[in-house]
């Protein structure tokens, strides 16, 4: 069974896209098949992944109600395969018609299915309705925090949108928490830190991602950092967090579990 994962934040900046792309080739080394697909109108994922001039049609298309991501998908390296954003995704993520579209993305990948393991979807840094459509239809949701005090915020208010979507959703939402951009010897971020396991204990994994100069590089040179800088503390680090988010439990998961059986 394919899982569906929302990497989301309405905060910009935060990391999603840089862990899309370096989630998405950890889990691919693993032998997962994974397809990747830009849910940002800023189409910054192709341009990570090196792709500069993707084609026109994508992941717009898709929420349109055009097909499955699999009909816009271009191949990348090592079998992993992108969804664009498509050059009228913007205009979705104005054009609010209500509550039916939120199913669209959902509907799509049920009438047709992406043959592979797992697809990512990079979300905007944004709540409208794109993040809604991509949050209905995720299994699970990955949620990179940045360490400042804002985040911690920016944090909580997710939190709650994700549980106001609750009684849209068909299924239940697995929730991961990670700090991305994380500086060690910064007493602020090891704050953060202290309050995301006192305030979201049920959410939160013990892997970080370190601020790097070869992340903010690899995206410049179109690669994920594995391909990049294969030896580097960041490739060693992503590999931690992919495993921890496909394996590791915490405590919402019995919560979880529990709650879907009553
Ligand atoms: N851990 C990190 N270390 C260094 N630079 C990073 C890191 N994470 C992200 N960046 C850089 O910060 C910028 C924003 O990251 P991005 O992944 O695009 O965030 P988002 O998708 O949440 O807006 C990019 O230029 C990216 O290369
Ligand atoms: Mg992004």
């Amino acid at each position: 069974m394919m899982r569906t994962v929302a990497v989301v934040n309405q905060k910009g900046g935060v990391g999603k896209t840089t862990t899309v792309v370096n989630l998405a080739h950890a889990l691919s080394r693993g032998g997962e098949r994974v397809m990747l697909a830009d849910l940002d109108p800023q189409g910054h994922l192709s341009a990570c992944l090196g792709v500069h001039r993707p084609p026109a049609s994508g992941m717009d298309r898709v929420l349109e109600g055009q097909g499955g991501p699999g009909d816009y998908a271009v191949p990348l390296k090592h079998g992993m395969r992108l969804v664009p954003s498509g050059e009228s995704l913007d205009e979705f993520g104005r054009f609010d018609v209500g509550k039916a579209k939120a199913y669209a993305l959902e509907d799509a990948l049920l009438a047709a299915p992406p043959k592979v393991d797992r697809l990512l979807l990079d979300c905007p840094p944004s709540s409208n309705l794109i993040s809604v459509n991509a949050i209905v239809a995720a299994d699970e949701v990955w949620i990179p925090v940045a360490g400042d005090y804002l985040s911690l915020t920016g944090l909580a208010r997710l939190i709650l949108t994700l549980k106001r979507l609750d009684p849209l959703r068909r299924k239940p939402l697995r929730k991961r928490v990670f700090m991305s951009r994380f500086v060690a010897r910064r007493r602020l971020a090891q704050e953060v830190r202290t309050k995301l396991k006192q305030h979201f204990p049920e959410y939160l994994i013990e892997s970080v991602v370190s601020e790097s100069a070869a992340l903010a590089e690899c995206a410049g040179a179109g690669q994920s950092v594995f391909d990049y800088r294969p030896a580097c503390k960041a490739a060693a680090e992503f590999e931690r967090l992919a495993e921890e988010l496909v394996f590791a439990k915490v405590s919402s998961d019995e919560q979880e579990k529990t709650s879907h059986v009553a």
